[in-house]
């Protein structure tokens, strides 16, 4: 599991150096200078003068989706493109009502009503994507999903299109927490 497990730290540190960050819902977050993302838990120097820390896992997908799985699979790209030197971390915590439904509801609202992965599609191979997903953890993490995404500059308004068609979705109806924080490579 512990190759699966990536820590966010909100501090001076790293590559990726904040140029925005907004609060879309829920409470906010300090903002820092760099984000450095470290794999596994142990941060190092890198955390100690940090204004948050966050982790989250990689895992396998919950969604059955309408072949368009085998799509995204072909479409994306790699993270670290040379190119790509503008980032987003997205994060998310969706509601008590969502984590009440059944699996098979959630599916229905997220592929069927909300037609997630076939709108991301259309941004493939522009934007390369990690999923991390922090319940799964057995600590108690203030969000549910870490959503990070790389980018080069001249896709920077195809990313923030996409990341609109998603908002408007049904399937945010349930986002009760998101913070949306731009990077760029140093
Ligand atoms: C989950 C595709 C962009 C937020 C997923 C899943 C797929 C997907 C296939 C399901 C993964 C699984 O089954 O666990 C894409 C594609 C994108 C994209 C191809 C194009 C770049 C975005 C953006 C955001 C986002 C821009 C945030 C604004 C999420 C979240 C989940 C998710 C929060 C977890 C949903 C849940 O489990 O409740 N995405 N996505 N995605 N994506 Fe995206």
């Amino acid at each position: 599991m512990n190759n699966r497990l990536f820590t966010f730290v909100g501090g001076n540190a790293g590559i990726w150096r904040v140029v925005q960050m907004k609060t879309l819902a829920g409470e906010h977050l300090p903002a820092p200078v760099m984000v450095d993302i470290v794999a596994g838990r142990d941060t190092g120097p890198a955390s100690l003068d940090a204004k948050w820390v966050l982790h989250g896992i990689t895992s396998n997908e919950r969604y059955e989706m309408h072949g368009e799985k085998e799509q995204i699979l072909a479409k994306q790209p790699a993270l670290g493109r040379s190119e790509a030197v503008c980032a987003a971390l997205i994060a998310i915590r969706k509601n008590a009502s969502w984590w009440n439904l059944h699996q098979d509801e959630r599916q229905r609202i997220f592929e069927e009503q909300s037609s997630h992965a076939r709108i991301g599609l259309q941004y493939l191979p522009a934007i390369a994507r990690r999923l991390h997903h922090c319940r799964d953890l057995g600590e108690p993490e203030p969000f549910d999903f870490l959503t990070w995404f790389e980018f080069a500059p001249s896709d920077e308004s195809a990313f923030n299109k996409l990341v609109a068609e998603l908002r408007a979705s049904p399937e945010w109806q349930f986002v009760e927490r998101e913070i949306d924080i731009r990077l760029v490579r140093e």
